[in-house]
């Protein structure tokens, strides 16, 4: 994990998306230096998964008893202190503050289990089902303030299948997120793929819409 932007990955859960970057990034398919782990929970997986892989990992507790903006306040300065060039959110379960936002414009990234701009939010396998819909899937996104709306880059795109629930949907979605995430970050960490002027571009071209990979 040599070259490359210095990337700091925010997560709270078991950290398959974060493993799926140390995998690339070892193996010198993603291009960025994995500079630091941060999570809200001192016991999500991700950290352990940081620790093995040698990468510093560092906790912002969250239910430490402070108030909510002591919280965000503390995370904003850890991550002004370790000053990467590219942040990752990878299943990191708080809302960030927009001045935290607003200091990786174009170089802060998330990736959200829905096909955008559908469902924002939380529970969205649940509501998927519950509309009907023919589809659901993954997306990669500039992150701007507001939740879950920031341009789309990639998406993963399946059918939902009869006797489909939330469980076997996530199941192969998260499968799908593995593929498109590091490709994504990797455009990015390259200067391939930017955000101006409202909009994520991808080799000089505007995209309208995030490119689809279907599963
Ligand atoms: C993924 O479903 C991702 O879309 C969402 O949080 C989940 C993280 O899973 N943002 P993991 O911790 O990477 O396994």
């Amino acid at each position: 994990m040599s070259g490359g932007p210095r990337t700091v990955v925010l997560a709270s859960g078991s950290g398959t998306n974060l493993q799926a970057i140390i995998d690339q990034a070892r193996r010198g398919t993603l291009d960025i230096r994995l500079h630091a782990v941060v999570s809200d929970r001192p016991e999500a997986g991700a950290l352990a998964r940081a620790r093995d892989a040698g990468v510093e990992a560092r906790v912002v507790d969250y239910q430490d008893g402070r108030p909510r903006a002591a919280c965000d306040a503390a995370l904003g300065a850890l991550l002004r202190t370790l000053d990467p060039e590219l942040v990752v959110l990878a299943g990191f379960m708080r809302i960030l503050p927009p001045d935290v936002v607003d200091a990786w414009p174009g170089r802060m990234l998330n990736i959200h289990p829905s096909l955008l701009p559908r469902y924002p939010g939380l529970h969205t396998y649940r509501r998927a089902l519950a509309a009907g819909d023919s589809h659901h899937g993954s997306t990669v996104h500039f992150v701007i303030p507001a939740l879950d709306a920031g341009p789309g880059i990639l998406q993963y795109r399946i059918a939902i299948r009869p006797g489909d629930d939330e469980a076997s949907l996530r199941r192969r979605v998260l499968a799908g997120e593995h593929l498109i995430y590091p490709q994504a970050i990797g455009w990015v960490a390259t200067g391939r793929c930017t955000m101006r002027a409202g909009a994520a571009w991808l080799d000089g071209e505007r995209l309208d819409a995030p490119l689809t990979i279907d599963g």
